[in-house]
């Protein structure tokens, strides 16, 4: 390890290692994870990665292909696709964390992104995805979903307001710099 390195830049490295700690705790906690059958809801494969990549660039101004690359590998369990016709039109990736309550340690799971195809939008698939991906995450005695959403993205918003999600509270930095964007939860226990 390169001490100076860290000296120089203390601060990333520290977010670094907390990201691998939680990432750590993430893959622990999906250990036994029971799958359930899905009408047109899978979780992610090899040869749909582009498709996905394609999918995430046009929905994000910020393109993220590494990190999705990465949760397609830690996190493959909870990275759901819906397909139409055998062709992967959306994707919804989740991680796990565990949060400490009166009965012990439990897990929350939370949305990392979600994106439809832009051609395939408003036609009740990115709901069809978030239920059937949240069925499977209640039987797996998750406690609750949590995500963060842009306060100006209203497709977003409505669509998780439809699924049952409730604004927890409005946070600045999280959604991207200066930006503000609301926490939302949908509670399953
Ligand atoms: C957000 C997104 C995933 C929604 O997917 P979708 O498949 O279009 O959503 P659905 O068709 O299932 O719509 C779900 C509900 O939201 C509402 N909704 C969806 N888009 C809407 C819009 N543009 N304006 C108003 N309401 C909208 C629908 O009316 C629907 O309600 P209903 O079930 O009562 O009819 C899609 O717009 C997208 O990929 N956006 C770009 C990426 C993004 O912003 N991701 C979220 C980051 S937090």
């Amino acid at each position: 390890m390169d001490l100076a390195k860290i000296h120089a830049k203390p601060d990333l490295y520290l977010r670094g290692f907390k990201k691998t700690l939680w990432d750590t705790a993430g893959i622990f906690l999906l250990k036994g994870w029971k799958q359930i059958e899905k009408e047109n809801v899978g979780t992610v494969d090899d040869t749909m990665l582009s498709e996905i990549l394609r999918i995430q660039a046009e929905g994000f101004k910020n393109e993220r292909q590494g990190e999705i690359i990465k949760y397609s590998q830690k996190f493959r369990k909870v990275f759901y696709v819906i397909k139409r016709q055998d062709k992967v039109i959306g994707y919804c990736i989740y991680h796990m964390k565990p949060f400490l309550s009166s009965r012990g340690f439990e897990k929350k799971s939370v949305i990392y992104s979600i994106a439809i195809d832009s051609k395939f939008r408003k036609k009740g698939f990115g709901r069809k995805l978030l239920e059937e991906s949240i069925r499977e995450m209640k039987l797996n005695r998750v406690f609750s979903v949590l995500l963060y959403v842009n306060v100006n993205n209203i497709p977003a918003i409505k669509l998780y307001e439809k699924t049952g999600f409730l604004i927890v509270k409005e946070v600045e930095n999280v959604c991207g710099q200066k930006e503000m964007c609301y926490k939302m939860e949908l509670k399953l226990f």
